[in-house]
């Protein structure tokens, strides 16, 4: 037989173990009464999605010293909060995060809704989201099931099934356990404890507060679990950026279309990305020089290998596409990643630039 779960055992060990997060109210200032600010959480968790605590920090304090209240942030420019958001990725979360935020500015009194079904009306907040708001600002009986908890889960009850066919599977058993009191503490302390000691290699199973009724370290599979339906290899696309300075240092930028790739981001015009070879498509009539090293950049669905063209116009020359943005207004951290490598690359090159194989050089 089974040593029962306790989801008291994993409370205790988040009373002296909780990670300290901009974001977080820590237990102990929990039991003294004070709430989290749903704004904050919201933020966090929007920014938590396929990204990790360490890179959202910097953000998240950013984004609040900036913008301190949901209000104000819906009042902002759209470009300021892109700019803001430029290198942590998935780009449709920050266009979503602006109109979220205008929703409830608009039509909620600037006042977050305090249930999951009404947290669930908002754009850009689906059920993870809804459940970790629910569950962390308002202390729901929510359950949480992000990429940790799902770890712990296939462990703990020894799930082979594949994900993410295991989903619905592990999130009946978390919810199983999600205890009435203290939920928000609960769901942050199953993170926590993945993230920490139940980690995908090396598990510090011999610290765990649940390490007796786990069933994968019972039967020794806990380091094979969860077990993942191999993802397809990703296609390699290719592209041609084109950076072109005027002689007073202003730089040829457009904003991307709303919809698609880097949608409302500031980018260099470019070609196609495409899987053969893409055509010229320079955006200014110029002397274009190619440069030996191409800009790589990994996305969800594809590598992408971009061939970078540069040239000096000068002031008089109109341009098909974008704007100049004169040298005082360009801020190099206001372009998303792959931008970001284009343009390193166009001032001489870092370390973060991928160097051309012979293989790989288009022709
Ligand atoms: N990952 C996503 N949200 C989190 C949270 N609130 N605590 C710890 N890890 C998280």
């Amino acid at each position: 037989m089974r040593d029962a779960v306790d989801p008291l055992a994993i409370l205790e060990w988040y009373d002296r173990n909780a990670r300290p997060m901009p974001w977080r109210v820590s237990p102990a200032d929990r039991r003294a009464g004070v709430l989290p600010d749903p704004y904050r959480i919201w933020m966090s968790e929007v920014m938590l999605q396929q990204t990790t605590v360490a890179a959202v920090k910097e953000y998240f304090l950013r984004f609040t010293a900036r913008w301190p209240t949901v209000t104000d942030l819906a009042a902002a420019k759209d470009a300021d909060v892109m700019g803001e958001w430029a290198g942590l990725g998935y780009y449709a979360r920050a266009r979503n995060l602006l109109k979220c935020a205008r929703a409830v500015a608009d039509e909620h009194d600037g006042i977050f809704p305090t249930t999951r079904d009404g947290l669930l009306e908002l754009p850009g907040i689906g059920p993870y989201t809804a459940a970790a708001i629910s569950s962390i600002a308002y202390d729901l009986p929510e359950t949480v099931l992000d990429g940790n908890v799902e770890r712990v889960m296939s462990r703990l009850y020894d799930i082979h099934t594949p994900l993410p066919a295991a989903k619905p599977e592990l999130m009946t058993v978390a919810e199983a356990l999600t205890p009435i009191a203290r939920p928000g503490d609960y769901a942050q302390a199953v993170m926590d404890l993945g993230a920490t000691i139940c980690t995908p290699k090396n598990p510090a199973c011999g610290i765990c507060p649940w390490r007796a009724p786990c069933l994968a370290r019972q039967a020794g599979t806990h380091l094979e679990l969860p077990k993942k339906t191999p993802k397809k290899p990703k296609p390699v696309r290719r592209g041609i950026a084109y950076v072109a300075r005027r002689v007073d240092g202003a730089y040829l930028l457009e904003t991307r279309p709303e919809k698609g790739l880097l949608g409302g981001m500031l980018g260099w015009p470019n070609s196609e990305w495409i899987g053969g070879d893409p055509s010229q498509a320079e955006p200014i009539k110029a002397e274009w020089k190619t440069l030996n090293e191409e800009a790589r950049h990994t996305f969800t669905h594809f590598h992408l290998r971009l061939v970078v063209k540069t040239a000096l116009v000068p002031m008089d020359r109109a341009s098909k596409v974008g704007d100049f943005v004169e040298l005082e207004d360009f801020r190099p951290s206001d372009l998303p990643t792959v931008m970001r490598k284009v343009f390193d690359l166009s001032t001489g090159g870092s370390k973060i630039i991928s160097k051309i194989s012979a293989r790989s050089k288009p022709k």
